[in-house]
């Protein structure tokens, strides 16, 4: 059917509509679709090392040479620009306008990695769909999120982007998050189109330095990488960004491999694909192209649909291209109609602006600031708890003394990768417990530290308030000294501590995992005193917290928390709410043990695997999964309800859980795999089912796990293919990766 009927009316189609522009259109016009701009408003503002002048682009946008725009949050400009796209467009075709809408658009979620922790991927669906709703009503058609990478390496800032270490769990919150975005249907008037990005192996960064090669084998490619995208795609995500760096000797933005092969012939991906940020340039200092218009080939050719372009884009080139038959119209018009598809399917050639006043009141709804709030309360990890110091009794706290430059750091707890947040209503530590705890409790406050700074900045302090002050008159050893002073004078020290928020996120890779600058110092003197300290974790990666796990009695990872940080977790340490977060990834000692996975193999002296270094234990300092509750839980009758089933049947594994203290708590149960023997060596365990509980206090409640082929089938290296072997599978089920309840089912062939 090439028509439909409404109202006794003939309407073309999506299809009739873009093949109708496609035939009138120029070479020209087309690569402009195919072009994406940045602009961030100021007339002499710069991204990165590249100047994207204001006036360069609303000139491009006024001779139709725009397909996209990103970076506009402000409705009115949304709509001036897009005026400009419109009346500068022959076919009036608007521009799709994109923008990183990471962990939220004015109410901000906690980071990534944060919800992770959550392992609720309702907790990641309902605060997508939240920013979708402020993305949307501002304009903003598109978001380059979820972030897909599986990051190994903490030193790798952007491991704060993602879901951590693991596939299972990296592929459910990716899904979670498509849907959040996305509603019922790609186009919805809620929804942003999501991209779930960097394609593909972003995050196996050379000594996790951001932007270098990454050489991974196809095992790890198949079995641990490609996975998450996959579960991405199939809820149903609209686009796919490529990666920076080089692949195994080809760089991603050039790898047909990776987008012909791959993404649309094996998965069947009809979607867009766009660059990174002026990855298709980047082809050159790759070594690859030879030239700018040999990149926007090589690109197009590759199966980047659209170039994201910080200045002087090469897809301005693809005339030429064309012209010396390095790439052909077939090629040029597929990737073409794939963009206006999408804007037709938005509805942006009926209707391509925006109702600012509806804007104002989505942005304002108090409802959003609730699913951030919860969505912090469940991302915390309670990771030590020594004599049930937490929860806090307010009625025995007469002073707290509340420490560190964080605690009272509106920016630094919403965390990086958010452009449009409103300072004024981000609750900190501080004003969240000096709310929460009213007058009856004095509490105070000092810095102890001064803000530590990075030695080299990045393009992202170029943004207001992104750098933290570093004032010249802090007296470091007086302001130490009275941090100390007011420890000693409390009923309770709550220190907070970790990265400011530009110290971890792209461009943010580390030598170190060391907590930066004197802060170390400070808790070690405030512990001192022999006043209960309290340590609160602002953080993105794994920090070195050798010293806090034998000497704090309790240690609560808060991440970036978001606008509502501060009231999630003063909720959290006063009892209100269990913490019940895990561990998405494995927390390692020092920094030189990593790369450091619990889903690893074994080998020679498997039974010395802890000790595979001589000067410290080659165990993590916290399990992958890991994190403690105000509650415990006891696990009970593991059973398996078939001993030995075809290796393409079920089997479903069940457990009883029971929540034996006097408090409502949450629980995330976890089971693990193990194929003992088969055609290529398995990991000693992988997540393959989990669920989180909310169990009153002496509850019990049995939950169940299938354990299907999906579950066993992996990428085997030597038959080149997936496969299902006949084995025998151990399984453990329990509160984290070293569960040891355990039971174990057998699978045969014929
Ligand atoms: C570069 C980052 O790698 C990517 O994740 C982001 O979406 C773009 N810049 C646009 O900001």
């Amino acid at each position: 059917m090439t028509s439909s009927q409404v109202d006794g009316t003939t309407s073309p189609t999506v299809e009739d509509r873009v093949d109708a522009l496609i035939r009138d259109m120029t070479v020209a016009e087309k690569a402009g679709q195919l072009t994406q701009y940045f602009y961030l408003g100021a007339p002499d503002a710069t991204v990165g090392a590249s100047p994207q002048k204001a006036g360069e682009v609303e000139a491009a946008l006024a001779a139709g040479g725009v397909g996209s725009l990103l970076f506009v949050t402000d409705p009115a400009e949304t709509n001036r620009l897009q005026r400009l796209t419109v009346e500068g467009n022959r076919h009036g075709i608007p521009a799709l306008f994109g923008f990183d809408v990471i962990h939220g658009l004015r109410t901000v979620f906690p980071v990534p990695i944060a919800v992770a922790a959550s392992w609720d991927p309702a907790t990641a669906e309902r605060g997508q769909a939240v920013a979708a709703r402020e993305a949307r009503a501002v304009g903003i058609h598109w978001t380059f999120a979820p972030m897909v990478d599986i990051a190994r390496d903490p030193r790798w800032g952007r491991i704060i982007e993602g879901a951590g270490e693991d596939p299972y769990l990296g592929s459910a919150m990716a899904a979670a998050q498509v849907r959040g975005f996305q509603g019922e249907h790609l186009g919805g008037p809620k929804g942003v189109i999501a991209g779930p990005k960097h394609f593909a192996g972003y995050g196996a960064a050379l000594g996790g330095r951001d932007y270098d090669e990454v050489n991974l084998s196809d095992s790890e490619l198949w079995n641990v990488y490609l996975p998450p995208f996959q579960a991405a795609l199939a809820a149903g995500a609209g686009n796919v960004m490529s990666a920076y760096m080089d692949l195994n000797g080809i760089p991603a933005t050039g790898n047909r491999w990776l987008f012909r092969d791959v993404l649309r012939d094996s998965w069947g991906f009809d979607g867009f694909v766009v660059s990174d940020a002026n990855a298709v340039r980047s082809l050159l200092a790759h070594g690859f192209a030879a030239d700018l218009t040999d990149a926007a080939a090589r690109g197009l050719d590759a199966g980047v649909d659209l170039e994201m372009a910080m200045t002087d884009p090469a897809y301005a080139r693809l005339p030429e291209a064309v012209q010396a038959g390095s790439v052909s119209l077939e090629t040029l018009d597929a990737s073409v109609r794939r963009i206006l598809e999408v804007k037709l399917r938005l509805g942006l050639l009926d209707d391509p602006y925006v109702d600012e006043e509806h804007a104002r009141t989505v942005l304002a709804d108090p409802a959003h600031r609730e699913v951030a709030r919860v969505a912090a309360e469940r991302s915390a990890v309670l990771l030590r708890n020594e004599g049930g110091l937490l929860p806090l009794d307010a009625d025995r706290l007469g002073s707290v003394a509340v420490l560190g430059a964080l605690a009272d750091s509106r920016r630094d707890t919403l965390g990086p990768w958010v452009f449009d947040f409103d300072l004024a209503e981000t609750v900190t530590v501080l004003e969240g417990l000096r709310n929460r705890l009213g007058s009856a409790t004095e509490v105070r406050f000092a810095p102890g530290t001064r803000p530590a700074q990075r030695v080299f900045p990045s393009m992202f302090d170029m943004f207001p308030g992104n750098t933290p002050p570093d004032p010249e008159d802090f007296d470091d050893d007086a302001e130490l000294q009275r941090a100390v002073d007011l420890a000693r004078d409390s009923d309770l020290a709550v220190v907070v501590l970790g990265e400011w928020q530009q110290m971890i996120g792209e461009a943010a890779s580390r030598s170190s995992l060391d907590l930066p600058g004197r802060q170390l110092e400070l808790l070690q003197a405030v512990v001192a005193t022999g006043t209960p300290v309290v340590l609160l974790v602002m953080n993105g990666r794994p920090l070195d917290l050798r010293w806090a796990a034998e000497h704090v009695p309790a240690i609560l990872d808060i991440w970036y928390p978001g606008s509502q940080g501060g009231a999630a977790v003063a909720n959290l340490l006063l009892g209100d709410v269990s913490p019940g977060g895990k561990l998405p990834f494995t927390w390692p000692r020092t920094v030189g043990q990593v790369p450091m996975i619990y889903g690893h193999t074994t080998s020679h002296e498997a039974e010395k695997q802890h000790t595979r270094y001589w000067d410290e234990a080659s165990t993590p300092l916290f399990p992958f999964g890991f994190g403690l509750s105000y509650g415990t839980f006891a696990y009970s009758e593991l059973s398996v309800d078939r001993d030995a089933v075809g290796t393409d049947e079920s089997v479903t594994v069940s457990v009883t859980v029971t929540n034996s203290t006097d408090v409502d708590a949450d629980e995330v149960v976890q089971l693990y795999l193990h194929q003992r023997h088969g055609t290529a060596s398995r990991p000693v365990r992988e997540l393959k089912g989990f669920r989180r509980l909310h169990l009153a206090a002496g509850a019990s409640e049995t939950v169940t796990f299938p354990l299907g082929p999906d579950e066993r089938r992996y990428w085997n290296a030597a038959t080149r293919d997936h496969a299902l072997d006949a084995s025998t599978f151990d399984v453990w089920v329990g509160g984290n990766s070293t569960a040891d309840l355990a039971t174990s089912f057998r699978t045969t062939t014929g």
